[in-house]
């Protein structure tokens, strides 16, 4: 074995994934169809994430701010991360894979019932996949960094009240797509995160490219502000 692959893997992995619409513009689709061709990508990376042996992989599906896109695509991604759920969660859960939710229960007034069902759909394949260890699979749905702050600040001491207190810290962080910014993603949780950035859009990202993300991570030094 090299040095880098001997270092310590990553516990947890988080991901922005991005691209989707600029994925369907190339290709003269609707940016639904983007999203779609996502989910592919995103069962590669959960079977690449068991075969490499990650603890907590976090996928930023639905943010707190993607209720400002237009009504079409906001109703599309809801009904989508229900049917997905629906679909994937008894593979998942044949798997060893624990799904959890992280983010506001409450939405814009507008979406109250849709938001309900995908709410619910979450609940359920909670329920069913609740004894499951060999993978967490943290989906942040209408998850904002700010609003877990915020709830967490209210409730008292910021890191025994964020939503899933008990996830230990990201140590690399993934976003495609080319764009260099955390779009309010796991605020707290990512402030020592490894970054990790690739022009790989969303649909076209699989386990090998998760492979080469952390291997790369594992080629990193750590200081965590002390000398290495
Ligand atoms: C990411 O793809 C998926 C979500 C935000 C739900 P985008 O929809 O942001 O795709 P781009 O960034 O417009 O290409
Ligand atoms: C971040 O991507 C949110 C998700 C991937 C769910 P966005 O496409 O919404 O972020 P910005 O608008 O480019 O910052
Ligand atoms: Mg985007």
């Amino acid at each position: 074995m090299s040095e880098a692959t001997s270092r310590p893997l990553p516990r947890h992995v988080a991901v922005i994934m991005d691209g989707n619409g600029r994925w369907a513009a190339a290709r003269g689709l609707e940016r639904t169809a983007g999203h779609e061709a996502g989910e592919r990508a995103l069962m590669d990376v959960i079977e690449g994430a068991l075969d490499i042996g990650i603890r907590y992989l976090s996928v930023y599906a639905f943010s707190t701010e993607n209720w400002g896109r237009p009504r079409r695509e906001v109703e599309f991604l809801l009904g989508f991360n229900r049917a997905l759920l629906r679909a994937r969660r008894d593979y998942l859960n044949s798997l060893g894979v624990r799904i959890r939710r992280i983010g506001r229960r409450s939405g814009p007034p507008e979406y109250a019932e849709l938001l309900a069902d995908v709410l619910a759909e979450f609940d359920g394949a909670f329920e069913m996949t609740r004894s499951n260890r060999r993978l967490e699979l943290l989906v942040c749905f209408n998850y904002g960094g700010r609003a877990e702050l915020e709830d967490a600040a209210a409730r008292g001491p910021i890191p025994d009240n964020l939503y899933a207190p008990d996830v230990p810290d990201v140590d690399l962080l993934i976003r495609t797509s080319g764009e260099m910014r955390l779009s309010n993603f796991l605020l707290w949780q990512a402030a020592y995160a490894e970054l990790y950035f690739t022009d790989t859009l969303w649909p076209d990202f699989d386990r090998h490219a998760l492979a080469a993300a952390v291997a790369d991570y594992q080629g990193r030094e750590r200081r965590f502000g002390a000398l290495g």
